[in-house]
């Protein structure tokens, strides 16, 4: 019986020890296991370690993390790059090391940037940073405050971009904005030269033809004064049936038409200066339309007058502003080839020293090559023997004797504001009579 017991603690024992074995067995699998998925924990951290750093090697923004108390605790490659620094020159460093005193003297550094940082994230901040050779350079720098599982600070992590390259983007775009701003003074300075240049061409050439044609008309007003003397005494001698009366008539007309060319042929080479007066310009324009509205060329003309009733007066020559307000209401009535709508209307330019005259038409209108020269003298478009090509030289030597501006406006067909306009009289005295 007691050898049975025996061995059956045998046989406990050996079973025991082979349970043993098998758990021993089967923990060494498992730690086998878990040295495999150690390895390939492993593994895959070195791995997301290497892809980390080559993300952080990549970049060519600066990072930067800092902890709780401001110590640099990593930064890429970029910064070291950007600052000049070792890794070992910059790690468990204060922050200020590399950061320039921000413009803000008056706050303590900390608290101006750092403190700012560890508030909250923040986006774009302008900033300077300081290089280790001490050179600043201008950052924007975005930053994200970093927290444990219990909500404390723990760092701060930032990305900054090297503003210098925009910087000079920046103020190359300037520099060449400031070549085309003086490029275009120097064209429009060239432009009023040229300008210039040609109004003194042109007066010249207004002054040589001037004397030329007061020279000439001179010269012919006496024989000419005597062709129609005595081709009145030949009329006179002639009987009322004498066939030879219709010749002598003839000479007479033509031997005016050559007077009235004579007179204006003066009137254009004398342009006397303006003896000025204070003048209503409404009152000068009526007495122009009157002298012009019973002529057989007005008979069919609408005329409208849109007179501005309370307008200043202006320092004029009543009688030189008449002859030049005739020469273009007599063209604008030619124009219309004697029927038509003639518009004449007054006012005074807002904000201005100004009077405005317009005289409109719808007649044939005039082509923009013709405008060019409209106010050349002896340019016309009509027919030999009538039109001088005086009428707008004469206006345009007035109005600017009287230190007013005209100017045209014109559509082919259907008509031509000529608009001029006036220095005001302005308390009691215009600034015009001072010139004078
Ligand atoms: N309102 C107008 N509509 C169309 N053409 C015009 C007008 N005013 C002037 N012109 C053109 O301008 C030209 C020059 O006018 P300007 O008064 O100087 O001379 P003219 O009328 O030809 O001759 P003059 O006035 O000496 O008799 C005219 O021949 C005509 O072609
Ligand atoms: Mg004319």
């Amino acid at each position: 019986m007691k050898k049975s017991v025996s061995l059956s603690e045998e046989q406990l024992q050996e079973s025991m020890w082979i349970e043993i074995i098998r758990r021993m067995e089967t923990i060494y699998a498992e730690l086998a296991n878990n040295q495999a998925e150690i390895e390939r924990k492993n593994r895959e951290l070195l791995q997301a370690q290497e892809f980390t750093e080559n993300i952080l090697k990549s970049m060519v923004d600066a990072l930067i993390v800092v902890d709780s108390e401001e110590k640099i605790t990593m930064v890429n490659q970029a910064t070291l790059d950007l600052l000049g620094y070792k890794k070992e020159e910059i790690i468990k460093k204060t922050a200020k090391m590399i950061l320039a005193s921000p413009k803000e003297k008056r706050r303590p550094f900390n608290e101006s940037y750092l403190s700012k940082l560890k508030e909250s994230s923040i986006q774009d901040l302008e900033i300077d940073f300081k290089s280790k050779s001490g050179e600043k350079i201008p950052m924007t720098l975005s930053s994200s405050v970093m927290r444990n599982s219990e909500g404390e600070i723990i760092g701060v992590i930032g990305v900054a971009k090297d503003l210098r390259e925009t910087k000079w983007l920046l103020a190359e775009a300037a520099a060449t904005e400031a070549e085309r701003t003086k490029a275009q003074e120097l064209e429009r300075a060239y432009k009023e030269l040229k300008d210039l240049q040609s109004q003194l061409i042109h007066s010249e050439r207004l002054a040589v033809i001037g004397q030329l044609s007061a020279g000439v008309a001179h010269e012919i007003n006496n024989p000419l004064g005597g062709i129609l003397v005595y081709s009145h005494l030949l009329l006179e001698d002639l009987n009322v049936d004498d066939s030879k009366r219709a010749n002598a008539e003839r000479i007479i007309k033509e031997a005016t038409r050559c007077k009235d060319i004579v007179k204006r042929l003066l009137d254009f080479a004398r342009q006397p200066q303006p003896k000025v007066e204070p003048i209503g310009i409404n009152v000068v324009l009526e007495e122009t339309l009157s002298l012009v509205k019973d002529q057989a060329l007005f008979h069919n003309i609408k005329i409208t007058k849109k007179f501005q009733p309370s307008l200043p007066n202006i320092m004029g020559d009543r009688s030189q502003l008449q002859q030049a307000f005739m020469n273009i209401v007599l063209n604008a009535a030619e124009a219309m080839d004697g029927k038509g709508s003639l518009i004449i209307a007054t006012d005074a330019l807002p904000d201005s020293r100004f009077l405005e005259i317009t005289i409109t038409d719808n007649g044939c209108g005039i082509t923009p090559a013709h405008i060019k020269r409209l106010f050349e003298p002896f340019f016309t478009t009509k027919k030999a023997g009538h039109g001088t090509g005086l009428g707008l030289a004469i206006t345009a030597g007035i109005i600017e004797r009287h230190k007013g501006s005209i100017e045209v406006k014109s559509k082919v067909g259907k008509g031509a504001t000529f608009t001029i306009k006036l220095p005001m009289e302005t308390k009691g005295k215009s600034w015009l009579s001072c010139l004078f």
